[in-house]
């Protein structure tokens, strides 16, 4: 895994590297999105001709073999969408390969049922077509590339998964953040040579700007990945807040954004969503919506 930045002369041959762009045709992925069940779906975009006018329709899902990073404080929910999304697709019966960073295996277990029950999917196929790596109580995995890319590729081609999760990337290089670049760019390739629809998740502290991709990890992660999604949330500490927001002071507002995705189009506005009592993620209504009807209520009474 070391750069080699000399201009030696090796016995490369540069023909490999050389082709006109109709020879990718047969390799270019269809575009079409794998579902998370959650709001997310219909944030990306399809656009198609139709009568010469250019017409954008939802994607409903993820962008199929994109690897997308979640990016976000802690607590603020990365961890329920990737579990929602794992569990849905395992229970529609697509093959997910769950890598687990930060919390063991036996928890994720429950995690991934409650999400299950909730999602009423069958938990019996999912327990079926998930398959976990367990790097939270594996150092040996967690602590060194090379085994965790063989295992990583282990998993998914002996269970021929579809989707990829890990939770997180972060834990990855933790106490090395120096590394980060390097692997995040080797998990990366590694994902797209498997062909996965992955979601890696990079945890982001507090001091680092929020409501933004910026971070030691996260600046790293999103100039690599094909797409980056903010997740944070608005602790209302004030009356000018409480009045701009048109919520109580001590209240939290959750908000998610796709910050940026070179596959597909989509929406670009900040959206607030509801963590529900069975756990699963609802997208209510763009923040701007939130904002003028606060506005216009404080204006009217
Ligand atoms: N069933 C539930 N009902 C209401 N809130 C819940 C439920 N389950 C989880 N939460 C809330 O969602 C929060 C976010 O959880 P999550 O584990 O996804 O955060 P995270 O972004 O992964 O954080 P970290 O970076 O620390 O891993 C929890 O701390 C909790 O407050
Ligand atoms: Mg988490």
């Amino acid at each position: 895994m070391e750069r080699e930045d000399k201009a030696e002369k090796t016995s490369f041959d540069p023909k490999g590297a050389v082709r006109v762009l109709g020879e990718y045709e047969g390799e270019a992925p269809e575009i079409f999105g794998v579902p998370t069940s959650t709001g997310l779906d219909r944030l990306f975009f399809k656009v198609s001709q139709e009568d010469g006018k250019w017409k954008r329709e939802p994607l409903n899902g993820i962008p199929f073999r994109a690897v997308i990073n979640i990016t976000g404080e802690p607590d603020t929910g990365k961890s329920l969408l990737a579990e929602q999304f794992a569990a849905y697709q395992a229970g529609r019966g697509y093959k997910v390969c769950f890598v687990t960073v930060e919390s063991p295996a036996q928890f994720l277990f429950r995690a991934i049922q409650a999400k299950a029950e909730a999602l009423g999917v069958p938990f019996d196929k999912v327990e079926e077509n998930l398959v976990v790596v367990d790097a939270a109580t594996n150092p040996a995995i967690r602590e060194n590339l090379y085994n965790f890319l063989q295992t990583l590729r282990y998993a998914v081609e002996t269970y021929e998964t579809k989707n990829t999760v890990v939770d997180s990337i972060t834990g990855l290089y933790e106490h090395r953040e120096i590394m980060a670049r390097q692997v995040v760019r080797a998990v990366f390739n590694e994902l797209k040579k498997l062909g996965q629809t992955a979601i890696l998740i990079s945890q982001k502290r507090s001091s680092q700007s929020s409501e933004t991709a910026e971070a030691a990890g996260g600046l790293a992660v999103a100039h690599i990945v094909d797409g980056t999604i903010v997740m944070d949330k608005i602790l209302i500490t004030n009356r000018w807040d409480a009045s701009l927001y048109g919520a109580p002071i001590g209240s939290v507002i959750r908000t998610i954004r796709i910050d940026g995705c070179r596959l597909v189009p989509h929406d670009t506005r900040t959206w607030v969503f509801q963590i529900k009592e069975d756990g699963l993620i609802d997208l209510v209504e763009p923040l701007e919506n939130l904002i003028s009807k606060a506005q216009s209520k404080s204006k009217g009474g």
